[in-house]
């Protein structure tokens, strides 16, 4: 920890160096300027902006006192003699080597950056650790919505029994507004970046990796245990067509992209994300729009929901600025919140022995003897149906077709995905089988 030596009568001003003035710096900056003295007394001390990093510095940021910007954020960290960090530029590098040299030089960090702490989280918690210096991340999972505190601390008593929640809010408002407007994927892509809440490169946001990345901290947090965006089983929505999302309808569920976290029988985490039919009674269905929403089951508390904005500048900036104070405070005293204990170290199960409820909806020949015969191939794998249907063939489909659509009962993700090929190898199913895991059934 660093030294504080000042007069105790003076009145105390730390210094804070913001590194990003993008969709979230920019409201960063502008509450922090325009909310000065009510962050003072929050915090028991003045918080001074000293300098403000960005690529371009010609770049018009209304509100923003050119004299603070610098296009140099390592000078900034390196010679800006802050005392906290707020990295908001997003990304590996330089954010990592950044945040690394604000910790070397005593500086406490708060970022919003998933994609880094999913990755090198492990690297930063010890160097904080180790320089006895605060590292504050609750915009990186879920924007606005508190959830990394509440697992940190509020339920580290607890034990967390499973954690599903929506968390990546470009993906929530396509597929929300391809269900109730059904808009095609293209138009609601870019009505999301036009809002600001889509990343810049949307393929982080649409194949997942945005919510691997939190669901990679979620489970770190739950379990106790080193879980990084690598070890997250990953598919994101790109490959959810109009079918899909009627299918799901017909089922009187929605689709949503899910991130999941919960631990196996043989206490290993279960960590994926993918899209999921909900069915509509369940309280993730009702989220809407860039929402997002996380269901932690916990031992002892039981069922508790979170839920709001997951993205956006203001959200976003919301709980920057929480930590900010909470940061500020904590240097004040002369303490930093211990570091997230990792001692469980518990393994990530494979996805292939992951288990879940499964929708299957294939089209097969129209003659006795195929849904005995369907039946008894995922009986052979161990799968056993909830429900089935059929439906007569469509204008569209070959006359002497049927659609069948299941459920499972809960089902290894390995057997499930034979039965699929075996399916598909057979003469009587036409074409490839669609599937969706089903959760909250
Ligand atoms: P933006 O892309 O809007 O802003 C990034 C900022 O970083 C810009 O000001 C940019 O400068 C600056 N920057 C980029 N590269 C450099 C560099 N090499 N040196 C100095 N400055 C640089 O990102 P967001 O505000 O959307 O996101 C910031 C972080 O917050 C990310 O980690 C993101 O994942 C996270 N986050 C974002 C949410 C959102 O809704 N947007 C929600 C939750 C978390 P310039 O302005 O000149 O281009
Ligand atoms: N792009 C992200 C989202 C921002 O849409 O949720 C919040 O991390």
């Amino acid at each position: 920890m660093v030294e504080e030596t000042r007069d105790s009568d003076a009145p105390r001003v730390l210094r804070v160096a913001l590194l990003g003035c993008g969709t979230v710096g920019a409201q960063v900056a502008r509450t922090m300027l325009t909310q000065r003295e009510d962050l003072a007394a929050k915090s028991g001390c003045g918080l001074e902006l000293v300098g403000v990093a960005v690529h371009d510095v010609t770049k018009p940021r209304p509100g923003v006192p050119g004299e603070l910007l610098t296009d140099d954020p390592a000078a900034l960290v390196e010679n800006g003699g802050a005392d906290i960090i707020i990295e908001l530029i997003g990304g590996i590098d330089p954010p990592r080597r950044l945040i690394l040299s604000a910790i070397e030089r005593g500086a406490s960090v708060v970022t919003a950056n998933k994609a880094l702490l999913a990755k090198y989280g492990e690297e930063i918690y010890a160097a904080a650790e180790r320089e006895g210096v605060d590292i504050y991340y609750e915009a990186a999972v879920a924007g606005a919505i508190p959830i990394v505190r509440p697992l940190r601390e509020s339920l580290v008593g607890d034990q967390i029994l499973a954690v599903m929640g929506i968390v990546n809010g470009t993906t929530n408002y396509i597929l929300d507004k391809m269900t109730t407007e059904h808009q095609d994927f293209a138009a609601a892509l870019a009505t999301a970046q036009k809002l600001g809440f889509a990343e810049a490169d949307p393929t982080a946001d649409v194949e997942g990796f945005d919510a691997a990345s939190k669901a990679a901290i979620l489970a770190s947090l739950a379990y106790h245990s080193t879980v990084r965006v690598d070890d997250v089983y990953r598919e994101g929505i790109t490959g959810v067509t109009s079918g899909d999302i009627r299918a799901a309808e017909s089922m009187d569920c929605v689709v949503r992209l899910l991130a999941v976290a919960r631990l196996d029988a043989a206490g290993r985490i279960e960590v994926r994300v993918h899209p999921a039919m909900v069915p509509r009674g369940h309280p993730l269905a009702v989220v809407s729009g860039a929402n997002n929403a996380i269901f932690v089951e916990a031992a002892n508390a039981g069922g508790l929901m979170f839920m709001g904005p997951g993205a956006g500048g203001s959200p976003t900036a919301s709980a920057v600025t929480g930590d900010l104070v909470t940061v500020a405070r904590n240097r004040l005293r002369g303490v930093e919140n211990p570091a997230h204990p990792v001692y469980q170290g518990l393994e990530v199960a494979p996805m292939s022995e992951t288990r879940a409820r499964y929708y299957l909806r294939f089209q097969v020949a129209d003659q006795s003897g195929v849904l005995a015969a369907v039946a008894g191939l995922l009986a052979q794998h161990r799968v056993s149906i909830h429900s089935v249907r059929q439906l007569a063939a469509r204008a569209e489909d070959r006359p002497d077709t049927a659609a069948l659509s299941m459920v499972t009962h809960v089902a290894r993700e390995a057997d499930v995905m034979a039965c699929i090929a075996e399916l598909e190898k057979t003469g009587y199913v036409h074409g490839r089988v669609r599937f969706m895991r089903a959760e909250g059934v």
